[in-house]
């Protein structure tokens, strides 16, 4: 069997950050609006650090103005996702771009993504879940209309909460009433932290938004006391070797830590991030690691298992996946 056959649980996957470029360019063209800046003469996006790439993918998903548009990039979406081997697919939602925050249009937005999602399900079996997201450079204002729609919305398909975005504008402890409000109405909680914070923001991000899961993590490979409370509090980590890798945090896979936090017992799961952005593919991941860390069908059998464990669909549904 080949890596790309393999059943795969992806939990870390931003909805328009999965967009295919010719999807984005497609729509522009049908709107009339000129994007080209966001991407390069091969037609791929272009940005060459983070700031910048958080710009290109604002400008790609602004593109995006309707609930129809959300259902066509979902389809599109899903169906990479099945041709990778994904079985089960948590994305990152946004009502900052779906409707802009108001849980009336952000409702609109979601009828069709689910639409999408029983589609791509009849279809390929695949099944998706929502986590809604806030976007901590939107700043912490701006993300309590978000955690309403999430509260709003939570149910059988948008089972958790969390936060993307720049990590290092304020403190995790600005969006804390997001995330109480968000886990009052019975929300899974996962947070970006670590990507390029560092210790202290994932310290913060533990005490102030209690997750159960963070957004990458890996800045805590050095920290040993925080390793330890990671295990302590059973975090599974959301890692995307790939995304870290393209944006520059790790030189290669190789100095990836990855296999050093799976080593250590950290629960540690691998997903995508933003795929067509950085150029990779669950499957991609999979032979990157495999070629770095000799990990075969078995080690990524165990960590899927780990993903499913920590995935915020019911347990009826973890059954019908193991
Ligand atoms: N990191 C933080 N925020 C994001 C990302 C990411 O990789 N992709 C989309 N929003
Ligand atoms: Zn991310």
């Amino acid at each position: 069997m080949s890596f790309r056959e393999l059943p795969k649980i992806e939990l870390h996957l931003h909805l328009e950050g999965a967009a295919p470029p010719a999807l984005i360019r497609d729509i522009a063209k049908e709107k009339h609006t000129d994007i080209s800046g966001a991407f390069d003469e091969r037609g791929a996006y272009a940005f060459k650090d983070f700031p910048q790439f958080l710009k290109v993918y604002e400008a790609a998903t602004s593109v995006l103005t309707s609930p129809r548009d959300y259902g066509r990039l979902t389809r599109a979406v899903l169906e990479n996702c099945a041709d990778q081997g994904a079985i089960y697919v948590e994305s990152f939602l946004s009502p900052d771009f779906c409707g802009g925050g108001d849980v009336h249009a952000w409702r609109d937005y979601l009828a069709e993504i689910e639409e999408a999602s029983r589609e791509a399900e009849r279809d390929t079996g695949i099944i998706h879940k929502g986590i809604v997201t806030c976007i901590r450079h939107f700043g912490p204002e701006a993300a309590k209309p978000i955690a309403l729609c999430a509260a709003e919305t939570a149910g059988d398909f948008i089972r958790g909460f969390g936060m993307g975005g720049d990590e290092t504008v304020g403190h995790a402890g600005d969006y804390a009433w997001a995330f109480d409000c968000a886990r009052e109405a019975g929300l899974e909680i996962t947070s970006h932290a670590g990507e390029w914070g560092g210790p202290e923001s994932i310290r913060e991000t533990l005490r102030d938004l209690r997750p159960t899961r963070i957004g990458h993590g890996v800045g805590c490979f050095r920290d040993h006391a925080l390793i330890d409370t990671l295990l302590e509090n059973d975090i599974t980590l959301e890692i995307c070797p790939g995304s870290n890798v393209a944006l520059g945090l790790f030189p290669s896979f190789t100095a990836h830590p990855i296999a050093r936090l799976r080593d250590a017992g950290l629960k540690i799961t691998v997903s995508t991030d933003d795929p067509p952005f950085f150029h990779t593919s669950l499957t991609r991941e999979y032979e990157e690691l495999s070629r770095a860390f000799g990990w075969t069908e078995t080690d990524f059998s165990e960590i899927n298992e780990t993903a499913l464990a920590a995935a915020f669909c019911d347990d009826e549904t973890k059954t019908k996946l193991r």
